[in-house]
């Protein structure tokens, strides 16, 4: 009796240990199912991202640069470039007034090169292209991976028919400048490099120009080049060198640098969103860079040109609608993004974090904005406009000068007494 209790207590405990062991295995599976398919699918992604290197540099600031061979890089998995012959360079580099080599700011306002940081630790070799390599966790701090490498939101500014609602609502905010009601075929500036403090990871802050082309409806196209700090991107708080390109207002196409296939890098020297090094500090030390964005006549191909030596590559024509044509209006400035959940501003800053009032040294600057006009040269743009939300958190104010052409101060610190 005794032995056939006992034995009944251990069948009954084995039955339960049994049951608890299923449970066990099933709510493991249950959590690791979606798990591990998020995880193929995020693996499936980063193969198609990351090719086979030539090459591999340790960046000192934890990046991988991957010396990715020329015909091997993103853009060819697109259908379109299957056959595309690489453009080596240009058929025209457009000219204007600032010959960034004979611009001499006076030494009150001398500014310095500037160059990434991972080039301490390396080159990439002839006919390769240096690619930031796509870390999981960088994907998996995307809300998807169909997400990833794109923008959140519609985030255009709009000046003059702006809808206050599109641009409140999703809580970017901008401090630019801007012309439009030409057909523009390029645009440059030199613009002053910070490192602006982001409240938290979901928030950027970036200074950028835009070559924008269609109305602000659902088919808008832009081209977008400049430097940006974002946490959620890159996983830290650098300022990186970016692009961004869209042919459907950010819906279905475009990406920032190249997280997708659309812009043919030929330069090996400078990766797109690489850290840039080193930057501007307040009342010390001012460091900028110069962008420069254009149209071949020939082959309809938008370039771009970082600084004065490296031109970078191309977006192909056929990734655009409006665009394939013309540009109808230009922008240049900051925007940050306002996610506070409790009402108040974000202390994200914009710029150096300091109004346009400061001046050099403090505020940060855009210089020599110009625009590639319809003979195909570089020009001083006339009537430009600003736009900022509320310039109690953001300001914008242009200048003009001999050496800096129009330029404009732009940013500031987000909350303040005036701003909350
Ligand atoms: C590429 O070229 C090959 C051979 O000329 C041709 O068969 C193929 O259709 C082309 N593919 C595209 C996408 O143009
Ligand atoms: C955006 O919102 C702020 C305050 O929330 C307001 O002061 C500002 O006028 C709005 N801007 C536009 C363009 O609607
Ligand atoms: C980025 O800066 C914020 C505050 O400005 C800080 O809280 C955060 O830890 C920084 N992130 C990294 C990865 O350094």
């Amino acid at each position: 009796m005794a032995e056939q209790f006992s034995g009944g207590e251990k069948s009954r405990g084995l039955i339960m240990k049994v049951l608890v062991m299923l449970v066990l295995i099933s709510f493991a599976s249950a959590a690791r199912l979606p798990l591990s398919r998020q995880k193929l699918e995020v693996r499936k992604h980063l193969n198609r991202l990351n090719k086979t290197p030539v090459k591999t540099i340790q960046s000192p600031d934890g990046d991988i640069i991957d010396c990715i061979h020329l015909s091997h890089q993103p853009a060819f998995d697109h259908p379109f470039l299957k056959n595309h012959t690489i453009q080596r360079r240009p058929s025209y580099h457009p000219e204007g007034p600032f010959d960034e080599s004979k611009v001499s700011a006076t030494p009150k306002q001398r500014t310095n090169p500037i160059t990434q940081l991972w080039h301490a630790n390396g080159k990439c070799p002839e006919n390769t292209i240096p690619v930031r390599r796509t870390k999981e966790e960088d994907v998996l701090r995307a809300s998807s991976v169909k997400r990833y490498g794109k923008k959140k939101l519609r985030s255009i500014p709009k000046p003059r028919s702006a809808g206050p609602d599109l641009i409140n609502e999703s809580g970017h905010r901008h401090a630019i400048a801007y012309v439009e009601g030409d057909k523009y075929y390029g645009a440059k500036a030199t613009i002053n490099v910070w490192e602006p403090r982001i409240q938290q990871p979901n928030e950027f802050s970036l200074s950028q120009l835009w070559i924008l082309g269609g109305s602000f409806g659902e088919d808008l196209n832009s081209i977008e080049a400049g430097w940006q700090v974002s946490p959620d991107l890159y996983g830290d708080n650098n300022t990186r060198l970016f692009t961004y390109w869209t042919s459907d207002a950010y819906q279905a196409t475009g990406c920032y640098n190249l997280l997708c296939s659309g812009f043919i890098q030929i330069n090996n020297e400078i990766a797109m969103g690489a850290s840039i090094s080193p930057v501007s500090a307040y009342r010390n030390s001012q460091y900028d860079i110069s962008i420069l964005v254009w149209k071949d006549p020939k082959e309809g191909n938008w370039w771009m040109q970082f600084g004065n030596d490296y031109v970078l590559g191309y977006w192909p024509s056929f990734l655009f609608s409006y665009l394939a044509d013309s540009a109808s209006m230009i922008e240049w400035g900051g925007e940050i993004v306002n996610s506070e959940a409790d009402g108040q501003h974000t202390t994200t800053q914009m710029g150096s974090g300091h109004f346009p009032d400061e001046g050099f040294g403090k505020s940060s600057y855009f210089r020599n904005i110009q625009i590639v006009d319809g003979s195909n040269n570089l020009k001083t743009p006339k009537d430009i406009g600003t736009f900022t939300e509320q310039s109690n958190c953001y300001d914008v104010q242009l200048g003009n000068n001999g050496d800096w052409g129009h330029f404009f101060y732009y940013g500031g610190p987000g909350r303040n007494p005036k701003c909350q």
